[in-house]
């Protein structure tokens, strides 16, 4: 018996005030024959849109074997990190009046492509399993000796400063992927691997710092960091990447 056939989905209207866009996305399905190539979809956006909501008109409209990650849409899960326009950003966070020309008569093409430096599994999905494989190599938890104490660990609020902006990694993956050194070699722990042994080397509750600089200190660890700031300006949260990796580098000079 033949499959059921299944029909287009009907356009939803298309609001007077929205403009026409041009999305250029990078197209990659390892069970075709076609190999890694471009298609491009026109797509009707408001300013209030964000590009998240383009992608999903693509996906729900136009062509539904497109494939990409999301989940909450608002910048917390850090799922959809990707190339836009040549930077990497998350989806959900860019506004289309940021992108849209002053001049409405003005064509606009925004391309899209998978972050930079992992395997691309279909379309803008990436395998994420060497990201966190250094992630989990640098220890990211509280590491404690000796009895449980029989209240909470208290800490000053100087004390949690030290740390507090390395606390905000949501793991997008924005920073290690917009690193030219870890393009070119891989086996660079990465940025986000040291932002978040940052976060508990400096924790005055953590006493596992001298294991996790011992890690860091290898070849393949923060000695590679060339001070780029690529992965400071992709950081979605805001994070001073680079500081990070600066204060963990001054960390290991001064404890030797
Ligand atoms: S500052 Fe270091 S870690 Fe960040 S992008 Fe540049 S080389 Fe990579
Ligand atoms: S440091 Fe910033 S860019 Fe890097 S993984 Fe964390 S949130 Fe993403
Ligand atoms: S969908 Fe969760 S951060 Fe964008």
């Amino acid at each position: 018996m033949s499959a059921p056939a299944i029909e287009a989905p009907t356009l939803p209207p298309i609001p007077e005030s929205a403009v026409m866009v041009t999305l250029k996305i990078a197209r990659f399905n390892p069970e075709d024959d076609l190999g890694a190539h471009w298609d491009s979809f026109q797509v009707p956006t408001l300013p209030t849109d964000r590009l998240l909501n383009l992608l999903m008109y693509v996906k729900n409209y136009l062509d539904g074997t497109f494939t990409f990650r999301r989940s909450c849409a608002h910048g917390v899960c850090g799922s959809d990190a990707m190339r836009i326009n040549g930077v990497n950003r998350l989806a959900c966070k860019v506004l289309m009046r940021d992108l849209l020309p002053k001049d409405s008569s003005k064509s606009l093409t925004i391309t899209v492509e998978p972050i930079r430096g992992l395997p691309v599994e279909k379309d803008l999905v990436v395998d994420m399993e060497p990201f966190f494989d250094a992630f989990r190599a640098v220890k990211p938890y509280l590491i404690t000796t000796g009895n449980e104490p029989t209240r909470e660990r208290i800490q000053s609020q100087a004390d949690r400063h030290r740390f507090d902006d390395t606390t905000k990694c949501i793991l997008c993956a924005c920073c290690t992927t917009s690193c030219p050194v870890f393009w070119n070699d891989g086996s660079y722990f990465g940025p986000a691997a040291i932002v978040n042994a940052h976060r508990f080397i400096f924790d005055s509750r953590d006493e596992g710092a001298a294991e996790r600089m011992e890690i860091l200190n290898d070849a393949e660890g923060v000695w590679r960091c060339r001070t780029t700031f690529n992965c400071t300006d992709a950081c979605p949260r805001g994070i001073e990447v680079t500081k990070a990796i600066q204060e963990v580098k001054r960390a290991l000079l001064f404890s030797r």
